[in-house]
């Protein structure tokens, strides 16, 4: 008798496991668990008062908080070092921000820090790499991405010396990346999608937001066609730390504009060329949706390093939807042309595009409405 009711108790428990309960929230969403409820308000909150629905510099600057926060970690020098995607940032904003890795990335954790205390039940961890994921729906051609809830509040901050810099070699950058979450080489390229979204305010200090492609409000492929074209000049200053020449160096910031021109990274440079990861490099140019799905498969990995994902409850169903991509193919932006492309991956045939028409350089806008008339590239916040 005893045995037959726990052989039914052993049943029931078997199906509760296969089928959880799900849970809809207040607007509709159906998801797993009520903790994934807390973050619509969330969503809505950072959109309204921090992002704008804009893909611009508030949204570029939290998708580098979310691998800043991630990848401060290392499975050589232990648990102590830091605990990855932890949120401890925003926990210990005095320690890591001031990290000369970090140069900048105050504006993003100062911008984030007020929402712990408008949405408490909430940790820092998965407040970064929610807003990372919120972030990225602004930007046309970026993925939705995973969101995994339920990161505990980080305990203590990173040691200093875990994130990769421009100026660091390809060995030296792969080797991190695996020492932080056994990430491949055609992970790290896949994470470095996020180029097409960014630009540099500390790098060159004489330029503010200086884009690293030609179309830095949409996630597309022109960072992975543009970094393998011949540079020319810089845009700013020559020669700062962890910065080569760029083929679009021209802004007219001289004659009172706001456009800067294109700058390089050294090591994005170097990783498009270094026979360990060129043609991952030039796979992603003009496959907008390979690039896409395989940044947000990295993203994945990245945005739950350090975590134990069997405490964590899959709350995806709460990241709004994405923007999609234009459509539009890659294209060399115009005086430049399939003459300029410094290709090192020889097992790959180099796809055939377009030149845009023009003899002289075209500006990039400084503003996510195209043009170059903002007041200021960042709301207004505590940043
Ligand atoms: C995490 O820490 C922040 C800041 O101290 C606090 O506001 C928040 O309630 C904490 N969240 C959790 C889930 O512990
Ligand atoms: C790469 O950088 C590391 C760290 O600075 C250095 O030890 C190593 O010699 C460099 N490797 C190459 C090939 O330059
Ligand atoms: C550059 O931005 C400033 C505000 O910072 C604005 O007043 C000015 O009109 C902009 N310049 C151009 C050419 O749009």
């Amino acid at each position: 008798m005893a045995f037959a009711s726990l052989l039914a108790f052993v049943a029931v428990a078997a199906i509760a496991r296969a089928a959880p309960a799900s849970v809809t929230c207040s607007d509709g969403t159906t998801v797993p668990d009520s903790v994934c409820c807390d973050f619509i308000p969330l969503a809505e909150d950072l959109q309204s008062t921090l992002f704008m629905n804009q893909c611009g510099e508030d949204a570029h600057e939290v998708i580098r908080l979310t691998f800043h926060d991630a990848i401060s970690i290392s499975q050589s020098l232990g648990p102590s070092a830091g605990g990855g995607a932890d949120g401890s940032m925003l926990i210990f904003p005095t320690v890591e921000p001031n990290f000369p890795a970090n140069n900048g990335i105050d504006d993003s954790v100062n911008n984030l820090i007020p929402f712990l205390s408008t949405h408490p039940t909430i940790s820092a961890g998965d407040l970064v790499q929610f807003a990372g994921a919120v972030a990225l729906t602004n930007c046309p051609g970026a993925p939705r991405l995973q969101f995994m809830a339920g990161r505990p509040n980080a305990t203590a901050p990173a040691v200093i010396g875990l994130i990769p810099q421009p100026q660091d070699n390809v060995t030296s950058i792969l080797d991190r990346f695996a020492d932080a979450g056994n990430f491949s080489p055609f992970e790290v390229v896949s994470l470095l999608a996020s180029h097409s979204v960014a630009r540099a305010d500390k790098v060159d200090l004489t330029l503010d937001a200086a884009p690293f492609d030609s179309t830095p409000f949409d996630f597309d492929t022109q960072i992975f066609l543009e970094v393998l074209l011949k540079g020319t000049g810089f845009p700013g200053t020559d020669d700062n730390v962890g910065e080569v020449e760029s083929p679009l160096p021209f802004g007219d910031t001289s004659t009172g504009g706001n456009d800067t021109g294109e700058m390089r990274l050294q090591s994005d440079f170097a990783l498009a060329r270094d026979s360990r990861t060129a043609c991952f490099w030039q796979g992603f140019v003009d496959q907008q949706d390979f690039m896409s799905q395989s940044f947000g498969a990295a993203m994945a990995k990245l945005a739950v390093l350090g975590q134990n994902t069997a405490n964590l409850v899959d709350c995806s169903a709460v990241v709004p939807a994405a923007t999609p991509s234009s459509g539009n193919p890659a294209t060399f932006p115009a005086t430049t042309s399939p003459d300029d492309l410094e290709l090192t991956c020889t097992t790959e045939t180099f796809p055939s595009l377009s030149v845009d028409p023009g003899a002289v350089e075209t500006l990039i806008p400084h503003c996510p409405d195209g043009s170059e008339d903002c007041p200021t590239v960042q709301f207004s916040g505590p940043a």
